[in-house]
């Protein structure tokens, strides 16, 4: 008796408590507080409002998906009326819609303190989350209070979603080295366990572990499942009136009924693209999750496990049930397993389910854009033409047709134009290439070596004593041989502005780096603010800022141009070599690329379209030392393997060439020491001139405006080391962002890994033993 009470009390308590239940903090306030506090230098409030803003969002999503899916199923179910009860029916239909309405309600009021519909929120803020900037805040926060080890976890969260990001990947660096870091703290706090699953098990695969791989893929199936139908769950959203002025929305019951579940399939479809992409990419995996069969249909045959493989093999089919490869494969598990046996394996049910419900889905989604033109766009390549109605199928080819007729028309039109501005600003270039260089070198000490007669090429040159040695040491003080400290606020100044890490379309390029060298750069704005702190010579950083010059004048009088130069970036860059020494290193540090076209070695072309930087015309490269191994300079053909010239840097030295397809080159694997050098790309159009420069120009006047022409009386402006900058909108186009994600791993992207999945070989010997 007295338990009874008890519980009863218990259960008043926790209705009231649910009654009162207090609102959850909208997020979208929390994260601007936390963005209020870091301006304020605030650092506790930002790791407070930053984690409860990533928390609330969290349990938001939570409690939406719970609700959505325990009010799914407690009003699922059809009834049994006869179906000639006619609109009976839809009675009964609406009543099930009604329970559920009221569930959802009562759910969420329950769990969240009001409809999940009133904490809607912006594009943009949702850009921010989906970008992981809270993590950018809280990295710096977490430094501040000196919780390095959480300051590590965000900033490996931050950067795996933002692979461009330099800063950010310098901190990492820094971090790296720090005492007291331990490899487990550079932790994805975002990462998803399908995602993370179907990783490992690539990884194993490809080192050709089968037997560590399967229970990897088998786990990220079951993680997939779970993650589809959070995913879906939440597509039950209010209805977007994108393009729709909704005041002047009058859709009837059954047509608005119809656009918004149409939007709501919609949204469950784009599921697929949603679980099948890595942080900080753009694409999704193709074939993502037919792709788990195709890798474990393999992994079994290799464990010698006919059975699972039989019921992979048939489970991919059921995406590709033509595929050539995985057919013969089914062929060769059935003959070793045996007729009988095979044919009463079946395919996974789960898949079967999946497939069956997709393709009804996508069925009444091509009708909707057959009879009301509601576009969709499906996500899957293995939609069997079947489910598209003809005169749909029809309509687009047609439109595909005229699309690509509109498109080409463009491009011819866009190339002769191109042609035609081209021909103009490149007409007295290329006419005289050859001709048109060993124009005076202009300054005293600076001497021609070599030509591009001697470099076997056109447009090249090699010249000495462009800087003297001191100035040499000079420059190199802007490195990080300064020390940690030093390291640490060129890293620290410029990351934090949440907004200025727009990448620049580098993705997936080649990296100015390899995993085996550490990689410090610098810009000269950067330095000239870092001058101005005291962070490093601000001596340095002039004379950096006149070198840059110098170069400038030196490439533009050399090839005899008739227009001037433009800055288009600028960049002190050290590779060092990780190791003390490395054997064997076949690597290059910098791998053959032309500066303003994308390099196919394979077709021996170089395309100047974007993402390449077409407005490069000249580039130099300035070497401030020599004391190191490996790190030569090469040009090489088209090709990118045939070594046309070779250079070796020395302090002082620069090669100077035109950016195009006629100058391929890259730079041999440092393997000791550390190799430093000015990197310089010039413009002939003086609309791309850089915006950084120009602000380096006036930082240069303030700093030396002819009253305060005394060095030493610049480092005086004392700041506090203390003070991270508050974020300066950098405006840096980005040369940096090409560094890719060394630790990411191209899933089925290098057609050697397909192969490799495609199946064990049907060779003739096989075939007769069996
Ligand atoms: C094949 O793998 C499944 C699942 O791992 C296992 O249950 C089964 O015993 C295996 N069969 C053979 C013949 O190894
Ligand atoms: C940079 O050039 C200016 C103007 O030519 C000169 O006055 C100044 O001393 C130079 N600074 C350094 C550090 O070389
Ligand atoms: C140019 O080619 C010649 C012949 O192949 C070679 O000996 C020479 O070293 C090359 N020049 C440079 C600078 O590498």
């Amino acid at each position: 008796m007295a338990l009874y009470s008890l519980s009863i009390w218990f259960l008043l308590l926790l209705l009231r408590d649910n009654l009162f239940a207090a609102r959850l903090e909208p997020y979208d306030s929390l994260y601007d507080s936390g963005v209020q506090a870091y301006y304020r230098g605030d650092w506790q409030s930002v790791i407070l409002s930053m984690e409860k803003a990533l928390l609330n969002r969290e349990l938001l999503r939570r409690h939406r998906i719970s609700c959505r899916i325990q009010c799914d199923r407690s009003t699922a179910g059809f009834t049994d009326l006869p179906l000639d009860w006619g609109p009976v029916q839809d009675l009964t239909f609406f009543q099930r819609l009604m329970d559920r309405a009221a569930c959802l309600r009562r759910c969420e009021g329950e769990k969240i303190g009001a409809q999940s519909t009133y904490y809607l929120t912006g594009p943009e803020l949702e850009l921010e989350f989906t970008k992981r900037s809270p993590y950018n805040y809280l990295q710096v926060a977490y430094f501040k209070v000196h919780k390095i080890n959480k300051a590590v976890a965000a900033a490996h969260t931050f950067y795996m979603a933002n692979p461009d990001h330099m800063e950010m990947r310098q901190n990492l660096e820094y971090y790296k080295m720090m005492e007291g870091v331990k490899e487990s703290d550079f932790r994805d706090l975002e990462a998803k366990p399908h995602m993370q699953e179907f990783r490992l098990g690539v990884r194993h695969y490809t080192d050709e572990e089968s037997a560590l791989c399967i229970p990897h893929f088998e786990k990220a199936l079951e993680e997939y499942f779970i993650a589809n139908l959070e995913c879906r769950s939440l597509c039950d959203g209010p209805y977007d009136y994108d393009g729709y002025n909704y005041m002047d929305y009058n859709a009837d019951l059954f047509q608005s009924i119809t656009d918004h579940y149409v939007q709501v399939m919609n949204c469950r479809q784009s599921c697929v693209s949603e679980l099948a992409t890595q942080p900080g990419r753009d694409k999704p995996i193709e074939d993502f999750l037919p792709s788990h069969f195709n890798y474990l249909q393999f992994a079994y045959y290799s464990m010698e496990n006919y059975t699972k493989a039989v019921e992979c093999a048939k489970t991919y089919l059921l995406f590709f049930p033509d595929d050539e490869v995985m057919n013969q494969n089914l062929v060769y598990y059935t003959a070793v397993l045996g007729e009988q046996e095979a044919s009463l394996i079946s395919a996974r049910e789960d898949i079967k389910a999946y497939i069956r419900r997709s393709l009804l889905e996508k069925e009444l989604l091509y009708f909707a854009y057959d009879a009301f033109g509601i576009a969709f766009v499906d996500p899957d390549k293995w939609t069997p033409d079947t489910v598209i109605p003809t005169r749909l199928m029809e309509k687009q080819k047609a439109e595909r047709e005229t699309a690509a007729r509109i498109t080409e028309e463009i491009g011819n039109l866009m190339k002769e134009i191109e042609n035609l501005v081209e021909e103009k600003s490149k007409e007295s270039l290329d006419l005289s290439m050859g001709i048109r260089e060993g124009g005076p070198v202009l300054f005293d000490d600076v001497s021609v070596v070599m030509n591009s007669k001697a470099l076997n090429g056109s447009q090249r040159v090699v010249t000495d004593g462009v800087i003297s040695e001191e100035e040499c040491r000079e420059l190199l003080r802007l490195t990080n041989k300064c020390n940690a400290k030093c390291f640490i606020s060129i890293g620290f100044l410029f990351y934090v502005t949440a907004a200025a890490f727009a990448g620049d379309g580098y993705r997936g390029a080649n990296s100015p780096h390899t995993p085996n060298e550490k990689f410090y750069g610098v810009t000269v704005l950067k330095a000239l603010k870092l001058g101005q702190e005291a962070k490093v010579p601000l001596r340095s950083a002039y004379l950096y800022y006149n070198v840059t010059d110098k170069v400038r004048r030196l490439v533009e009088s050399y090839f005899r141009l008739d227009k001037p130069l433009y800055f288009s970036y600028s960049h002190l860059v050290c590779r060092s070599a990780i190791d003390e020494k490395q054997e064997d290193r076949k690597d290059l540090s910098h791998p053959v690329h032309a500066d303003n076209c994308i390099l196919n070695a394979e077709a021996n072309m170089c395309i100047k379209e974007h993402p390449a930087y077409t407005f490069r015309d000249y580039s130099a490269i300035l070497y401030l030392n020599g004391d190191f191994e490996g790190g030569n300079f090469i040009f090489t053909e088209l090709d990118a393997k045939t070594v046309t010239a070779e250079v070796r840097p020395q302090c002082g030295r620069m090669v100077g060439f035109s950016s195009g397809a006629e100058n391929p080159h890259g730079v041999y694997a440092v393997t000791k020491g550390q190799r430093c050098a000015v990197a310089l790309w010039f413009t002939l159009d003086p609309r791309h001139n850089e915006r950084e420069r120009v602000q380096a120009d006036d930082l240069i006047k303030m700093l030396f405006s002819p009253e305060d022409t005394d060095l030493s009386s610049g480092k005086t402006k004392d700041t506090t080391d203390e003070g991270v900058q508050k974020a300066t909108p950098s405006t840096h186009s980005d040369e940096t962002g090409k560094i890719t994600d060394a630790e990411s791993i191209t899933v089925q992207s290098s057609d050697s890994t397909l192969e490799h999945v495609l199946g064990p070989p049907l060779d003739s010997e096989v075939k007769t033993e069996l």
